[in-house]
């Protein structure tokens, strides 16, 4: 029988907390997930219409040290198996950061084991490499999440370069605003990608934003603002808004300005790979529009599966893998990072 623990095997054991997730994975040689163990608190923040640092940050500590421990039991590893450990210490809510970060830290300490800070955006590029076995840099890649919306051109392992980011909201951001507005609640994208199956994408005509200075650039705010005058204007002329059909032309207008930045950049850059990630990388509309665009112009398109699209530290595992063997170390000294911006150390 082959043994979960040969010599060679790098197991990386992972941490993640920079939002409202808090979760472990047990990773094997970069790839290979062993376990993915997810507490999402997406119930407790429901009730305020969002994430509210302070009980996120509380609720983690309740939970990380079960988390780590359910990570290990359920890939059969002890922490002595572990070959280094990572951990996402920023972009995210500081305190959130703060608790993976220490636990982190104390588990390196107390086992002897080397630590690798991981940036959150790069987790999410890599969560592309644990089904795609065969993908590897240089690609494409558009990130969005709900903080983050970036376009980035992988170059290698570790080596990003940003080429377009939003300049006000996130993607995800402007869902969960726009779900809000409509009544569909928290967290928006999952919402508004389930009713926008039932209605119809060209009812309504949102705005494509576009930004002058940087064609890459994103810019979500006005939609959002559209979005709220459409729903005042039906409101003051006692017209009943059919929900599924905002959802829809919302959903349509936010994934047409993705594609159209995304192929502008293949174009440019020659990517001949492209690759999407983050939360709202999990939008059925989004996946189906980026199929077709890159089946097209003949570039292979390379998704997560949901599970590795929103936040989860087996996507951490791989990148804290790949920096790991580029000998990247982080020192007791690692602190949290709220503002970290990708490639910085
Ligand atoms: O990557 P993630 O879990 O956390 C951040 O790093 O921000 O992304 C969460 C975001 C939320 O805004 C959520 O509404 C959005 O991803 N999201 C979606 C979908 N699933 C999650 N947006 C659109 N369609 C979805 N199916
Ligand atoms: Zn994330």
């Amino acid at each position: 029988m082959e043994s979960i623990n040969n010599k060679e095997d790098v197991l990386i054991l992972a941490i993640e907390s920079s939002c409202d997730e808090t979760a472990a994975a047990v990773v094997k040689n970069g790839r290979e997930v062993l376990s993915n163990i997810i507490f999402s608190q997406i119930d407790l923040h429901t009730l305020y219409g969002g994430v509210v640092p302070e009980i996120a940050s509380r609720k983690h500590i309740e939970k990380i040290n079960q988390v780590i421990e359910q990570a290990l039991k359920e890939a059969g590893v002890t922490l002595d198996d572990i070959t280094a450990i990572a951990v996402t210490y920023g972009p995210g809510l500081v305190g959130a950061l703060l608790v993976g970060v220490s636990a982190a830290k104390a588990i390196a300490f107390a086992a002897g084991k080397p630590l690798v800070g991981v940036h959150h955006i790069e987790g999410h590029i890599c969560a592309n490499y644990i089904e795609n076995k065969e993908l590897e840099p240089p690609f494409g890649c558009l990130v969005v999440s709900g903080g983050h919306s970036h376009l980035v051109r992988v170059k290698d392992y570790g080596e990003y370069e940003i080429i377009g980011r939003t300049r006000d909201d996130a993607a995800g951001e402007a869902f969960d605003k726009v779900a809000r507005a409509i009544g569909l609640g928290y967290p928006g994208g999952p919402k508004i990608d389930k009713v926008s199956k039932e209605g119809n994408p060209d009812a309504i005509h949102f705005p494509r934003a576009k930004v002058d200075e940087n064609v890459y650039d994103f810019s979500f705010s006005g939609l959002k603002s559209a979005v709220l005058n459409y729903l005042n204007q039906c409101e003051m002329k006692g017209i009943q808004i059919v929900v599924p059909d905002v959802a829809a032309s919302f959903q349509k207008s936010v994934v047409d300005v993705l594609v159209e930045h995304s192929m502008q950049a293949i174009k440019e850059f020659g990517f001949k790979k492209f690759a999407i990630a983050g939360g709202v990388a999990s939008n059925s509309g989004l996946r189906a529009a980026f199929e077709d665009a890159c089946a097209k112009r003949k570039i292979e398109f390379y998704h997560p599966s949901p599970i590795f699209c929103t936040d989860n530290a087996a996507m951490i595992g791989v990148a804290g893998y790949y920096e790991y063997i580029k000998g990247v170390r982080s020192g007791m000294d690692l602190n949290a990072v709220p503002g970290l911006k990708l490639g910085e150390r």
